[in-house]
C-alpha cells in the first residue's frame, strides 16, 4: 500500500520547500566522487517534481545552490553549473509535459552566462504553463534577499515613493526575490541536519518542519507523501491557541 493513499486530498500543502541535503554523503558511502551524488540527486528532483505535479501542490521550492556554495572547490562548483545546463536541457520537455512552470529566486546574474541563459530560455518556455510552480533557488541565501530588499526600500522611502509607516509585513514580502509566492506551508530538509542553512528565513515562519534522515539521492516519492501526511496531522496555530483554531 502507498502512503499516497492516507493523503487528505483536501489539505494537500499549497507550497512545498525543501532543502536537498545529503549529495556528497551519498556518493561518499558508494566510494564515488561527490559529482555522482549530484547526478543522483538530479534523478530525485525529477521523480519529485513529477509527484509534486501530479498531486496538485502549487509551489514547490528547491534549494539548488546557495550563495554560501560559491566557496565549494572550483571544480565542484563548474561541475554543478554544467549539470544545470544539462538538466535543463534534458527536463524542459518533462516540463513541458507536466505543464510545470519554471521560476528561480536568487542572485541569477551571479550565474555564469550558458547556465543563466538555459534557465531563462526555459522560464520563457514554461511561461504559460499553469500547473506545479517549480522554484529553483539558485545563488540564493535568505540575508542576501533580506539585505536587497531593505536597500531598495531605504532607496524608495529616499525617493519618496514609499512612506516609513508603510513598511509592515507585505512591503517586506513584495520586496523578497520570493514576492509573488506564498510563504510555504511545509519545509522538508534531508540528510539527518537539523539547521536551515540561510533558506527561506522571512517565508517560513509559520512553516511546519519536517527533518529526515534520508539523504537526497535516496528520497523517494513515497518518503514525500509520508512527509505530506505527518504534516496534514499536525495542527497550525500561527500564534492563537488550540480551541480558537478548532472553533
Ligand atoms: C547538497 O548536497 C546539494 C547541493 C548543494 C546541490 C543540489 C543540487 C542538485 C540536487 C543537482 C541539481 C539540481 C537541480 C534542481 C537540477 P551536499 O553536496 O551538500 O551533500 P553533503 O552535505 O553530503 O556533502
Amino acid at each position: 500500500m502507498s502512503k499516497k493513499d492516507d493523503i487528505i486530498k483536501e489539505r494537500i500543502p499549497r507550497h512545498i520547500a525543501i532543502i536537498m541535503d545529503g549529495n556528497g554523503r551519498w556518493a561518499k558511502k558508494q566510494g564515488l566522487a561527490r559529482m555522482f551524488g549530484h547526478r543522483q540527486g538530479v534523478t530525485t528532483v525529477h521523480n519529485i517534481t513529477e509527484a509534486a505535479a501530479e498531486i496538485g501542490i502549487e509551489y514547490l521550492t528547491l534549494y539548488a545552490f546557495s550563495t554560501e556554495n560559491w566557496n565549494r572547490p572550483k571544480e565542484e562548483v563548474d561541475a554543478l553549473m554544467a549539470l544545470l545546463v544539462d538538466t535543463i536541457a534534458k527536463e524542459t520537455p518533462t516540463l513541458m509535459k507536466n505543464n510545470v512552470k519554471l521560476l528561480t529566486i536568487g542572485d541569477v546574474d551571479r550565474l555564469p552566462k550558458a547556465t543563466r541563459d538555459k534557465f531563462l530560455g526555459c522560464i520563457e518556455q514554461t511561461a504559460g504553463n499553469t500547473g506545479l510552480n517549480l522554484v529553483l533557488a539558485l545563488s540564493y541565501s535568505s540575508r542576501w534577499e533580506i539585505i536587497e530588499a531593505a536597500k531598495r526600500i531605504a532607496a524608495e522611502v529616499k525617493d519618496g515613493k514609499i512612506a516609513i509607516d508603510e513598511i509592515n509585513e507585505a512591503a517586506i514580502s513584495e520586496h523578497l526575490t520570493t514576492q509573488g509566492i506564498p510563504d510555504p506551508d511545509l519545509l522538508i530538509r534531508t540528510s539527518g541536519e537539523l539547521r536551515i542553512s540561510n533558506f527561506l528565513l522571512w517565508q517560513i515562519a509559520y512553516s511546519e518542519l519536517y527533518f529526515t534522515d534520508k539523504l537526497w539521492p535516496e528520497f523517494t516519492v513515497e518518503d514525500l507523501y509520508e512527509a505530506i501526511v505527518d504534516y496534514q496531522h499536525r495542527e497550525r496555530r500561527f500564534g492563537k491557541t488550540s480551541e480558537q483554531v478548532k472553533s
